[in-house]
């Protein structure tokens, strides 16, 4: 196991349950300004969620379950069931926020779970319930930071996309938790971030994370990742996940497909890390995962200054699929499925269900 401090990488928190009200580090402003914004409705965690004011598919999942605490507090319900009826309204509300991360819709569901169950207490229950899920995610992304770190081997160099870390989870991060427990063991030697076009999320993020650890990392543009690996500067390329499917597909940031072709192409493996609440079993291939295309203005301007003559069009999916093939190792808490595929897939997470 790693010997690891991780109190060190509990400086960034992306959400805060105040007692009353949800806070949410704004992404969109980082990392020039640090500014919490406060939502007391479930509709305002939806359209934050919306708006990536938080983000990251485990910050999505968790920012929906206060959501639903939020919404409790306009229901007037004796038991759990009754409850649960009147809420259900909210949590589709939250559910379509976003389409791609599986974790929104998990969280939700584990919210009705409880629901379900709950007697006269259930605004207790579902604050418990809530905070479950925040404390279970930043545990598991702990043991994946060991389970992950444990296949690299020392003085190794790693590639990463968009941003997994602390902004994204509860805590320490998914791939970004491998990289820093990967750091600290001094298996890895060298950090490379894409900027992840369009929204740059390695650019504004995961640097900028990785600096208030003190971790060096350098910074590439997304078209410089194949040049990279032919120089033989990384060994693996790790990455985190919206949606894993029950062959092992994976959803996750626009341009990771791109990055696993070339890295299988240049002998450098491809691990992913995602918490189980990733998987989606009832999902059987990428094929008929749901991705998410936003506003072509993302394309065509650049912190609000239009970049593209007028009148061009743009395409702007946000995620893509890497297929299975493609991958050397998915790490979740739960443990890490080697080349993963639809028995391996079952072996550690069940049959699929749907
Ligand atoms: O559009 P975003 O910024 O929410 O996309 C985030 C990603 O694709 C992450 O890689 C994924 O959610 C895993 S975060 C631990």
């Amino acid at each position: 196991m790693t010997d690891i401090d991780y109190a060190r990488y509990d400086r960034i928190r992306p959400i805060r349950w105040t007692g009353d009200a949800l806070e949410l580090l704004d992404q969109r402003k980082l990392p020039f300004q640090t500014e919490y914004v406060s939502a007391s409705t479930s509709d305002a965690v939806a359209d934050a969620i919306h708006a990536l004011i938080v983000r990251g598919a485990p910050a999505i999942g968790i920012a929906a379950a206060w959501g639903v605490v939020l919404a409790a507090r306009d229901v007037d319900a004796d038991n759990g069931v009754d409850a649960l009826i009147k809420l259900e309204p909210a949590m589709q509300h939250l559910n379509a926020a976003r389409p791609t991360a599986v974790n929104l819709a998990w969280a939700l569901a584990r919210m009705r779970e409880v629901l379900h169950r709950a007697g006269d207490d259930w605004r207790e229950v579902l604050k418990r319930e809530a905070r479950n899920i925040e404390t279970e995610d930043l545990a598991a992304n702990h043991e994946m930071g060991a389970m992950g770190a444990a296949l690299i081997a020392p003085g190794s160099g790693v590639l990463t996309h968009c941003n997994t870390g602390s902004l994204a989870t509860a805590g320490f991060g998914t791939a970004l938790g491998v990289i820093r427990a990967g750091v600290a063991e001094e298996r890895i030697a060298r950090v490379f971030a894409g900027e992840t076009r369009p929204w740059n999320q390695g650019a504004r993020l995961t640097v900028w994370e990785l600096q208030q650890d003190g971790i060096d990392a350098t910074l590439i543009a997304d078209a410089a990742a194949s040049h990279l690996m032919k120089s033989g500067a990384v060994q693996w390329v790790v990455v985190g996940a919206d949606r894993i499917c029950a062959n092992g597909d994976t959803a996750n940031k626009i341009g990771t497909y791109q990055l696993a072709i070339a890295a299988r192409h240049h002998g450098v493996k491809f691990m992913v890390v995602a918490p189980s609440s990733t998987v989606d079993m009832a999902t059987a291939s990428g094929d008929q995962i749901e991705i998410e295309e936003r506003d072509p203005a993302e394309l065509l301007s650049h912190r609000g200054e239009r970049t593209v003559a007028e009148g061009i069009a743009a395409w702007n999916p946000v995620f893509d699929v890497t297929p299975h093939e493609l991958i050397d190792a998915i790490v979740t808490e739960r443990g890490v499925v080697e080349r993963p595929d639809s028995m391996s897939m079952q072996v550690m997470f069940g049959p699929r269900f749907a």
